[in-house]
């Protein structure tokens, strides 16, 4: 029996991890996605057209893999179906290799309203996409949320007009913009009769596909330091973009798992709230947005950024079990004479090496840094590993060196040739 292999984001999302399952799905027969929604935005350009991928997973675009949206996503149906059109302009077979779980939940216009809402009255902001992700989630757990299967039950129409009464009382008690029924059950009915095509029962699909050795990329969203249990909560997102949220949102067994690929850039950033101990608020940080075009898929903010944190990193390893790294923007760390990586932190004048998502803890922590040599010419150019300048290799090395972890696939350039394989 096959195994599937698993692409993860190792800090705060934005790493690549469409690019590796792009890269993945040329062997694959099967790409799946487990959780998150229409927070995610993955960017991959093929031949010169660039892809901003939200919900489907990216490995649709080789038009030869099935996709599967699995029953941990939250899902916004107008915007998968605005994703299924743009791909079908492009020629993709969408009705033939698209299925979707039919126990993902759905998300409504209340949702997005109340992501609003509580976000407004927090204290400390998060700084969500404002999606409706978190209030999907919530209604997930408190057991009233609306399935896909739910669409296509008798009394579906009743169903919704209950949910938007009950948050319409919270949204009108807190001043915040209600939702009209009618308009919601007529775009709901619409939504459900245009998916119906795509929905079934992806666990037994999914293992059908493992028994008939199908291999499967399983394309992670978000990323360690988002997730609800192991990231820097409550500055998180609503789900578990980690190993097991993996398998929770897609009915597949540790037993399943083959590699576990973490994704990561030559630097780091961070889009939303909350602490990021090698965040650079200067013109280096600028600078780094700037060469690395880091500006948000989805909401288009600008996003933080600093020097690759490898303390973070091999605690990502750790949690998720990755047993390969894929590093992309070398060509973006290239262009700086020299840069950065962190090694270690100093936490009141203690060194350690021991990553915590204490907030005291990340609150207080400097970086500890060692310098490499940059000026890496165009590597965008290099199709094997010996043919990077040995100042890249020795950069990619030490990487190698500090996590125990082998750094198989390395992205020099934003196309999807630019891609370096090592066996
Ligand atoms: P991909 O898959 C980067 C961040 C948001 C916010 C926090 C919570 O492209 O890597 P939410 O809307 O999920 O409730 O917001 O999480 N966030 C992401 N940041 N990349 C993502 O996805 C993200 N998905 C959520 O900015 O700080
Ligand atoms: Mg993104």
């Amino acid at each position: 029996m096959s195994k599937a292999s698993v692409v993860l984001g190792c800090f705060y999302g934005d790493e690549g991890k469409g690019r590796t399952t792009d890269y993945l799905a040329q062997f694959a027969d099967v790409s799946v996605r487990a959780t998150g929604g229409n927070n995610a935005g993955h960017t991959i350009n093929v031949n010169g057209v660039k892809f901003a991928m939200r919900l489907i997973p990216s490995g649709i675009l080789s038009n030869k893999t099935i996709a599967v949206i699995g029953n941990g996503v939250v899902l916004n149906p107008e915007v998968l179906l605005g994703e299924i059109d743009m791909l079908k302009s492009h020629g993709i077979d969408v009705d033939k290799y698209l299925k979707i779980s039919n126990k993902a939940h759905v998300i409504f216009p209340y949702h997005s309203n109340l992501d609003v809402m509580l976000e407004n009255k927090r204290a400390n902001k998060i700084g969500t996409t404002k999606n409706g992700i978190g209030p999907a989630y919530c209604d997930k757990y408190e057991r009233c949320g609306i399935r896909m299967e739910d669409m296509y039950k008798d009394n579906f129409e009743a169903v919704i007009r209950h949910q938007v009464a009950v948050k319409n009382e919270l949204l009108a008690a807190a001043g915040e913009p209600t939702c009209d029924a009618d308009e919601v059950v007529a775009k709901y009915m619409d939504y459900a009769a245009r998916l119906k095509m795509y929905v079934c029962d992806t666990v037994t699909l999914l293992h059908k596909y493992l028994k008939e050795d199908k291999y499967m990329v399983v394309e992670g969203a978000q990323a360690t330091l988002l997730d609800i249990d192991f990231g820097s909560y409550p500055f998180v997102t609503s789900s578990n973009p980690t190993i097991g949220g993996i398998l929770t949102g897609t009915g597949l067994s540790a037993r399943d798992i083959g590699d576990v690929y973490g994704v990561i850039k030559a630097y780091s950033s961070r889009v939303g709230e909350g602490p990021y101990v090698t965040e650079l608020k200067n013109e280096i940080g600028d600078r780094i947005r700037d060469l690395g075009h880091e500006y948000g898929t989805v909401t288009k903010r600008p996003r933080r950024c600093g020097w690759l944190d490898l303390v973070t990193l091999k605690y990502a390893i750790d949690i998720n079990g990755v047993n390969y790294i894929n590093l992309n923007h070398l060509d973006t760390i290239g262009k700086f004479s020299t840069f950065k990586a962190c090694i270690a932190y100093n936490v009141n004048g203690v060194e350690t090496t021991d990553f915590s998502t204490n907030e005291e803890f990340l609150r207080d922590a400097t970086p500890v840094y060692k310098e490499f040599v940059g000026d890496f010419g165009d590597v965008s150019k290099c199709k094997t590993y010996e043919e990077l300048p040995e100042a890249a290799r020795v950069y990619i090395e030490y990487i190698e060196e500090y996590t125990g972890t082998k750094v198989k696939l390395i992205g020099t350039g934003a196309d999807r040739e630019n891609m370096i394989v090592r066996d």
